[in-house]
């Protein structure tokens, strides 16, 4: 019912490609010969209404990056397999927490009730617990993009980057415009691990986990250095996904602009073209690229990205040892000033016709004006680390979290301005649960495009506009660097009537 495999077909690493070379076909690209075939990733698609899945959580020796390593995985492999449905959909999902530790699921980005069997993060499921989660998407739900991932607190960095996430895709009427539609689809979904010489995981330490961990090896979609395939005058539709626990990604395509047709939560009215995208763990983009080049390869390089670092505090937690720079640990950015290359596109044959941008996109309303201002500040302070001894929390309002207690009350339909504060020295990216939100601008205009995560820059402050609509109940914002999520920067919020 509903669940098909979907087979990627993998080419030999041929034409000087090097070992991590891969080419990857999309689900319309035409057969090629799979020479070294794999057990292609697990696809889960709706059928006549209704999303089946079981997913089992575990930890397993799984195939990544050409190599193999002891990992946590759904289904045993990482990345998670594909959910696929339409808005309407009804979703009936059985979990298995085959971890020798609890957990539990979030669905990032979608508009379902925090409550009861759907996006409920306060759930615990423990070791060797079945749980099935159960929910109907709205018919209004938009087209997107979104994951799941584990969310318990105080384990969730651990969890996600240990290689937890499975991408959540949502179909609608994005999908049916028919330059969209005709484009080779394919989902890059970036990770990052620490793993031994035998591959297995090594422990971040505290310095990394107060900075928020990151991985030297950086996988997309459990490939190192995959390629992508492009038509001449064809049209590729990257989709992007940021799923590391707390790395950055500042991405840019040589000689190839980006033509963004969707943020975090759906559609843009029409193509925006970049030239590098910045993603904080957990964003997301979908991007078209056009085959404009003639022949060759082209990579997907990963910029450096400063995200700050911890301060004159952390010089003196550290011992004083900590920096070159005289002001304690810096994050490393895990590439060099040129980059890293992550993944390339690969021209092989021509489209029989050339295949366009679309002109546009569809209608984003823009939430005009509020009634409620907030303000959130965000701060650290010295606080224990269970396990670790003293270190560095991370808090919201002067305060840690705490599940039993309702930080903040809204009304169900109201239109509310948040400002967030960021007293500290690194960026904090702040997701809200629920409801998608809208950047405000310093000219206080909202942004036309729905987003789930706002970079707050450090020492600076964001702005958001959000509407809380259709659910009631008790739900979550935190800090999507997950560790610091996992020291305290985390919130909760009742929505109520
Ligand atoms: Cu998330
Ligand atoms: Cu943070
Ligand atoms: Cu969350």
């Amino acid at each position: 019912m509903g669940m098909t495999r979907r087979q990627f077909i993998v080419l030999g690493s041929t034409a000087g490609v090097g070992a991590a070379g891969a080419a990857i076909l999309s689900r319309r690209g035409s057969a090629n010969i799979p020479s070294s075939a794999q057990r292609g990733p697990e696809r889960f698609v709706s059928a006549h209404g209704l999303l089946n899945v079981e997913l089992v959580a575990a930890e397993n020796w799984v195939h990544l990056a050409g190599t193999r390593a002891l990992l946590y995985a759904f289904n045993g492999q990482v990345p998670g397999p594909l959910m696929e449905l339409e808005s309407g959909d009804e979703v009936r999902l059985r979990f298995t927490n085959q971890l020798a530790e609890p957990t539990n699921l979030h669905f990032h980005g979608t508009h379902l009730s925090p409550e009861g069997k759907a996006d409920n993060v306060f759930l615990q499921i423990p070791e060797g617990g079945v749980f099935d989660y159960s929910f109907r998407v709205p018919l209004n739900h938009p087209a997107g993009f979104f994951w799941v991932h584990p969310h318990l607190h105080g384990r969730v960095a651990r969890q996600v980057s240990l290689g937890l996430a499975a991408p959540f895709v949502i179909r609608g009427v994005l999908d049916r415009i028919p330059e969209v539609s005709a484009a080779r689809e394919h989902f890059l979904i970036v990770q990052d691990f620490e793993l031994d010489s035998r591959g297995r995981p090594v422990d971040p330490g505290m310095s990394a986990m107060m900075l928020g961990r990151e991985g030297s090896l950086i996988t997309v979609s459990g490939m190192r250095n995959p390629q992508y395939v492009i038509e001449q005058d064809g049209l590729l539709r990257l989709r992007l996904l940021n799923a590391s626990a707390s790395r950055f990604l500042r991405l840019t395509l040589e000689d190839h602009p980006m033509h963004v047709i969707a943020t975090d939560g759906g559609g843009l009215a029409a193509p925006q073209s970049v030239d590098e995208l910045v993603l904080a763990p957990g964003e997301r983009r979908d991007v078209l690229v056009q085959g404009t080049r003639e022949s060759g390869s082209y990579r997907l390089i990963n910029l450096p990205y400063d995200r700050g670092g911890m301060g004159m505090m952390g010089r003196g937690m550290m011992g004083g040892r900590g920096g070159m720079m005289g002001e304690g640990p810096r994050i490393s950015t895990g590439s060099d000033a040129t980059g890293t290359e992550l993944a390339r596109i690969v021209y092989q044959g021509r489209s029989e016709q050339r295949m366009l941008l679309p002109h546009a996109l569809g209608d984003v309303d823009a939430l005009l004006s509020s009634t409620v201002r907030r303000s959130f500040e965000l701060r650290d302070a010295m606080g224990m680390i269970p396990g670790r001894g003293m270190g560095m929390r991370f808090l919201i309002n002067g305060r840690e979290f705490d599940h039993e207690r309702i930080d903040t009350r809204v009304r169900l339909d109201a239109v509310e301005d948040w400002e967030y504060v960021n007293s500290t020295t690194m960026d904090h990216p702040i997701h809200i649960h629920t409801n998608s939100f809208q950047l405000v601008g310093s000219d206080g205009r909202p942004e036309r495009a729905w987003r789930d995560i706002v970079i707050v820059k450090a020492r600076s402050r964001a702005r958001v506009r959000i509407r809380f609509r259709d659910f009631v109940g008790t739900t979550v914002q935190h800090c999507h660097i997950l560790d610091h999520e996992d020291l305290g920067m985390m919130a909760t919020m009742l929505i109520e009537r």
